[in-house]
Parts: C-alpha cells; sequence; structure tokens
C-alpha cells in the first residue's frame, strides 16, 4: 500500500489506476471500516482509502481534539485488507487556507435527526466530502448505513452535481452482542460497554412490531425512549422514516421504513439503525 501525504503524490500514482474506488474515513478503523475496504474491492481496480479527521464537522464542544487517531495501526489494517493507496493529509494539506465556499445541504435534508441533534455537521461533513472526491476522482465511493443520514447527504449531493461517481452502500458490522462498530465505541466504560446493546435490541423490537403490524409509531419511539431513559441514557431522538428521504412515513403509503436512534451513554453519544 503506498501512503500519500500531499494532494500532488496521490493524484501522480493514480494516473492510470483504472476504475477507482474510494472509501473515506476519519481512522481509527475497525472491522466495520475493513468491511468496506472488502465491499470496496469488488467494485474496481484500485481502492483508495483515507483518513482525516474533519475539523469541519465537528460542533464547537464535540470530540475533535480527543478523537481517538491511530495512524499506525490503521495502516498496517488497512494493508492487511489489500487497499492499494491511502491517502492521510494534515490539515495544512486539506484546508491550507481557511476553508470559505462550503457544500450547505438544505434544511429538508438535514433539519432533523442528525442534522437537529448537530447542528453543522453535515455541512462540514458534505464539504470534506466533495474536496476528498475532487482529490481521488473515484469512479465508486463506499459508505457505511451505519451513519444513515450522511449516506443520504452523499447520495442527495452526488445527485443534485451530477458527480460521476456510483455510491455504494456497505452494512453495518455489528459486535457478537449486536452493538454497532464505532470508533466511539473506545470511549465507553466497562459497565457502559455492558448497557451499550440495548439500543440495537430496541431497534430490533421495534422493527418485529411493525412486521407484526404495529402501526402507532409514536407509541413505539415513545417506549424506546423512556426505556432508554430507565437505563441511564440520554436519548436525542428514536425515530421511524422513510428510508427514501428520512421524513416521518405517511400512513396511507409508508413505503420502505428505517427506525433510526441516538443517545448518550455516559459521555458517549451513540448512533444506530436498522431498516424495518
Ligand atoms: O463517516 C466518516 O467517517 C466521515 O464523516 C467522513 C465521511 C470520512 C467525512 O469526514
Amino acid at each position: 500500500m503506498q501512503i500519500h501525504h500531499t494532494i500532488a503524490s496521490l493524484r501522480a500514482a493514480l494516473a492510470g489506476a483504472g476504475r477507482i474506488v474510494f472509501v473515506p474515513t476519519m481512522g481509527n478503523l475497525h472491522a466495520g471500516h475493513i468491511g468496506l475496504m472488502t465491499e470496496a474491492r469488488a467494485h474496481g481496480d484500485c481502492v483508495v482509502a483515507s483518513i482525516f479527521v474533519n475539523r469541519l464537522q465537528f460542533g464547537p464542544h464535540e470530540d475533535f481534539d480527543k478523537y481517538p487517531r491511530t495512524f499506525v495501526e490503521d495502516c498496517a489494517k488497512l494493508e492487511a485488507a489489500g487497499v492499494d493507496h491511502l491517502f492521510a493529509p494534515d490539515e495544512v494539506e486539506m484546508y491550507p487556507t481557511p476553508q470559505t465556499y462550503h457544500i450547505d445541504p438544505a434544511g429538508a435534508h438535514v433539519g432533523m435527526l442528525e442534522g437537529a441533534a448537530r447542528p453543522g455537521h453535515f455541512r462540514g461533513v458534505a464539504t470534506v466530502v466533495l474536496k476528498l472526491f475532487n482529490i481521488v476522482r473515484p469512479q465508486v465511493a463506499v459508505f457505511g448505513k451505519k451513519d444513515y443520514q450522511q449516506l443520504m447527504v452523499i447520495q442527495n449531493m452526488v445527485r443534485e452535481f451530477a458527480l460521476p461517481i456510483d455510491i455504494v452502500r456497505g452494512e453495518t458490522a455489528r459486535a457478537e452482542d449486536g452493538l454497532a462498530l464505532s470508533s466511539r465505541n473506545g470511549y465507553l466504560s466497562a459497565a457502559e460497554r455492558a448497557e451499550a446493546p440495548r439500543m440495537y435490541r430496541l431497534l430490533e423490537r421495534i422493527r418485529a412490531a411493525v412486521h407484526a403490524g404495529e402501526r402507532d409509531y409514536a407509541k413505539l419511539e415513545a417506549a424506546a425512549v423512556t426505556e432508554l431513559t430507565a437505563h441511564g441514557w440520554q436519548p436525542d431522538y428514536v425515530s421511524i422514516r422513510r428510508r427514501c428521504d428520512l421524513q416521518p412515513p405517511l400512513a396511507e403509503e409508508p413505503g420502505a421504513l428505517v427506525v433510526l436512534g441516538a443517545a448518550r451513554l455516559g459521555h458517549t453519544r451513540l448512533i444506530d439503525n436498522l431498516e424495518i
């Protein structure tokens, strides 16, 4: 695997590389990321990963400074996963001057769920992803369903700007007890880690209830929030939405659904979702 810290070095190496498949990350890689790399391999000739902790997508009181940076271990994992090129710029390379142009997804896409809980987050994500797309110039890019709303924001951006990039949706990797793998799981204490799978179990229960014919979505959501709160969580939302646009389902025509949850357990904010 070749490691590039500059745009010039990456671009030179990718000339004539064939069909490029790109997997952007912020590092601290776990089996979920590696699953996305494996998925990427099936879609092209050359797999490019990036590691960049993007300041623009963190709020002022979020965990940018303490976000885990594990570059040496990450490189070994990417190498073992057969990644061809790693782009790992520093902040000066990515933002040599303050970024004054931004991609600002419309409120209908981001004024809810994660966008409501983390104002400005998707503006930072969309801006860095467009910049990374321009640097890597992939034909395909892989994003995990774990960040379901992020995936929708990226798909909408690609469609609205007519970017010639196919977006592949990677499945969420889970621990044996169901907890969705996340770099932030490392912040959990032993007691919190034991409690954390409750979110997944609740989402599963909601999915089972909807499959069994329950249509009172508000009741299911409220019961989940109550249970999380009773077990020491601070929920932001548990919400049943349409998969296509993450808007609340219409009673007469619910369509394909997804249930999404976000809650703080101690100091750690966990998100998860399940397609229904
Ligand atoms: O999902 C992530 O790790 C980040 O939001 C991304 C897509 C790499 C942009 O910084």
